[in-house]
C-alpha cells in the first residue's frame, strides 16, 4: 500500500481532515461561494454548447444550485468519435507521468477538500462525516491506482521460454473507455473509476448520474489541473439516454459502470447489439445484503453494527445492510436494542454536525421508500417508524429510519435503496434455510457473519458466493487496498475496486516473443 493511504491529512487552510468543527465552519465559509462559482462554470457550459439547461436542485431544502445540461445522444455519439482520435497519444504517455498526474490529482482533491465537502454536501445531501470519507476515498483511489499503474505499465513482464528467444508480457491501453457512475458516491465512484481508467491509458469519458453532475466536473477540473489533457478526459454530463448512446458506440472500447443492476443489464444489451468487437463490460451493481447473528454474538456489537450498516448515509450505500437474521433465542434483546439506537439518531441538515441522517437523493427516491412502507405496513410488521422532524418537512426530501419484521426472508424481493431495515428471526433447525433464502436472491454483494463460533463462519464463507464478507463488525465502508470491493452475480461482473486485479479490466495483454 502507499505510504500515505491513510495518513491525517491537511487542506489548503491548515484542517486536518477529521477535524470536523473546523472543516464545517469552513464549509459554511467557503462552501456556498464554491458552488456558486462551480455552478455557473457548469452554466456557461451548457450555454456555450447551446444545450438546454437542466435545474440541479439540493435534496437539502430543495434550492436550485445551478444548472448543468445533458449530453444529447447525438452530442454523446459525436464525443466517442472525437475521443477516438486521441487514442494513440493517451497510451503514449508514459505509466510514470500518468501516475504522477494521478498524485498530483490526490494532493489538489486534499487542498480543495472544504469547497469538496460543500459541493457533496449541497448536492449530494452528504453528512460531514460522510463526506470526509468520500474525499478520503476518492484520495485514496487516486494513490492506490497511480501506484498499480507502475507496476503494470512500468516494465514488461519477461517470461520463461526455450534458449534463443524473450517472451515479455505487456499491458496496452484499451482505447475510448466510458466511465457511468451513480449518486450515491458522486465522486469516490466516479473518481475511481475516472482514475483507474487514465492509469491504463486510455481517453476516459466520464459520465456522472444526472442527480450530481456538479461534483463531477470539479473533479474533471482538478484531474486536467494535475495535467490530464483535455482531449485525454471529456466530462458527459448527463441522463441514461446519454450513458446508452455513449455505450452503444462502435468506438467504445470498455464500459466501466456502477449502478443498478437493471442499467447493467441494459449497457451488457447496448454493447452486444453493437456490429463492433466485444467491448468489456465491468459492472457494479447492487444487492439485498445479509447479516446472520446467532445466540453467541455479542448483542451490543450486533446493534452497534446492525445501526451503522443500515442507515448510515440514510442506506443509500449499495453495500448497507437490508436483511437481518436473528437467531431466535436472541432475537427480542438484540431487536430492542436495535430500535433503541435507531431512535436515538438526527435526522436533519446534512451541514449541521449533530446531524448522522441527511436527506436521501431526490423525490422518487422518497416516493418509493414511501411506497414500500405501505407495502410492508399491508403485508407484514413495522417495528420501528422513524420520523422527520417537523421543520424538515417539505424542504428538502427526508426519511427517517424504519425496521420491518418480516415473516420470511423473501417478502423482500429487491433492492430497498434507504434506510429501512427488515429483520427476519431464525431457529437453530433452520440455518441452512438462511443461506438458500440469502443465495435465492441472486445478489452477492456485501455480507456479515456475527458469531463467536468459527465453524459458523466457516459455512458460510465456504457456501456464500458474495463479493464482501464481514465478520463480527458492520458491512460498509470498504477501504481502497485493504477491502477491494465488488460483488458477482446479480451483484457485478467481479473485478475489485481498489484491489490488485482492477486496472487489468482496463488494459489489454500483449505478448511479444523475439527470436533473439
Ligand atoms: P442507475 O442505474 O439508475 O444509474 C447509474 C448511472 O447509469 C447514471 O449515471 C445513469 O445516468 C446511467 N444510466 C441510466 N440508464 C442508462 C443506460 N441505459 N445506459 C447507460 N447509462 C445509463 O443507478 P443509481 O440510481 O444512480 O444508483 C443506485 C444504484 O447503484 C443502486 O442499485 C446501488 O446498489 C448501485 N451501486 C452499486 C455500487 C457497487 O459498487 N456495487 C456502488 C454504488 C451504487
Ligand atoms: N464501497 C462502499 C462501501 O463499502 C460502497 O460502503
Amino acid at each position: 500500500l502507499p505510504k500515505d493511504l491513510f495518513s491525517p491529512r491537511k487542506n489548503s487552510a491548515g484542517v486536518e481532515s477529521g477535524d470536523r468543527k473546523a472543516l464545517a465552519s469552513l464549509i459554511s465559509e467557503r462552501g456556498r461561494a464554491a458552488v456558486t462559482g462551480l455552478a455557473a462554470r457548469c452554466e456557461a457550459e451548457a450555454a456555450k454548447k447551446g444545450a438546454e439547461p437542466v435545474e440541479i436542485v439540493s435534496p437539502v431544502d430543495g434550492t436550485v444550485l445551478g444548472t448543468s445540461h445533458h449530453l444529447s445522444a447525438e452530442a454523446a455519439t459525436a464525443l466517442v468519435g472525437e475521443a477516438a482520435r486521441h487514442v494513440t497519444a493517451a497510451e503514449a504517455v508514459p505509466a510514470a507521468r500518468r501516475a504522477e498526474m494521478l498524485r498530483k490529482a490526490a494532493g489538489l482533491f486534499e487542498s480543495h477538500e472544504a469547497e469538496l465537502l460543500a459541493i457533496l454536501a449541497a448536492e449530494g445531501g452528504k453528512t460531514l462525516d460522510d463526506a470526509i470519507a468520500e474525499v478520503r476515498e476518492a484520495v485514496d483511489f487516486l494513490r492506490f491506482y497511480a501506484d498499480e499503474a507502475m507496476r503494470l505499465f512500468g516494465e514488461p513482464v519477461n517470461l520463461p521460454g526455450p534458449t534463443g528467444e524473450e517472451n515479455r508480457l505487456t499491458y496496452r491501453s484499451r482505447g475510448v473507455a466510458v466511465a457511468i457512475s451513480p449518486w450515491n458516491f458522486p465522486l469516490a465512484i466516479f473518481t475511481g473509476q475516472v482514475a483507474a481508467a487514465l492509469a491504463a491509458g486510455n481517453v476516459v469519458i466520464g459520465k456522472p448520474a444526472e442527480q450530481t453532475p456538479l461534483i463531477a466536473a470539479r473533479a474533471v477540473e482538478l484531474l486536467h489541473r494535475a495535467g490530464f489533457a483535455k482531449e485525454h478526459l471529456y466530462l458527459a454530463p448527463g441522463d441514461g439516454e446519454t450513458g446508452a448512446a455513449l455505450t452503444s458506440h462502435d468506438l467504445t472500447a470498455l464500459v466501466a459502470f456502477t449502478g443498478s443492476t437493471e442499467t447493467a443489464f441494459a449497457i451488457n444489451r447496448a454493447l452486444a447489439a453493437r456490429n463492433a468487437p466485444i467491448a468489456p463490460l465491468i459492472a457494479e451493481t447492487g444487492g439485498i445484503n445479509a447479516l446472520i447473528a446467532d445466540a453467541t454474538a455479542l448483542p451490543e456489537q450486533v446493534a452497534d453494527d446492525v445501526v451503522m450498516s443500515a442507515f448510515r448515509s440514510a442506506g443509500q450505500r449499495c453495500s448497507a445492510l437490508r436483511l437481518l437474521f436473528l437467531q431466535e433465542d436472541v432475537g427480542d434483546r438484540i431487536l430492542e436494542m436495535i430500535v433503541g439506537a435507531a431512535k436515538e439518531l438526527t435526522v436533519g441538515d446534512p451541514r449541521e454536525l449533530a446531524t448522522d441522517i441527511g436527506p436521501v437523493i431526490d423525490g422518487e427516491q422518497l416516493a418509493m421508500l414511501q411506497e414500500h412502507v405501505r407495502r410492508m405496513e399491508a403485508e407484514q410488521t413495522i417495528r420501528y417508524r422513524g420520523k422527520v422532524p417537523e421543520g424538515l418537512s417539505g424542504k428538502g426530501h427526508y426519511f427517517a429510519p424504519h425496521v420491518v419484521e418480516l415473516d420470511r426472508p423473501e417478502a423482500l424481493d429487491r433492492e430497498v435503496f434507504g434506510p429501512i431495515l427488515h429483520v427476519v428471526r431464525w431457529k437453530t433447525k433452520d440455518f441452512g434455510k438462511i443461506l438458500d433464502a440469502i443465495e435465492a436472491t441472486g445478489y452477492g454483494l456485501t455480507l456479515g457473519v456475527h458469531s463467536r463460533i468459527n465453524e459458523t463462519a466457516n459455512k458460510v464463507i465456504a457456501r456464500l458466493t458474495v463479493g464482501n464478507l464481514y465478520v463480527n463488525r458492520n458491512i460498509i465502508g470498504a477501504i481502497v487496498g485493504s477491502q477491494p470491493f465488488g460483488g458477482s452475480g446479480l451483484s457485478g461482473t467481479g473485478p475489485k475496486a481498489g484491489g490488485p486485479n482492477y486496472l487489468a479490466r482496463f488494459a489489454r495483454e500483449q505478448v511479444i516473443s523475439v527470436n533473439t
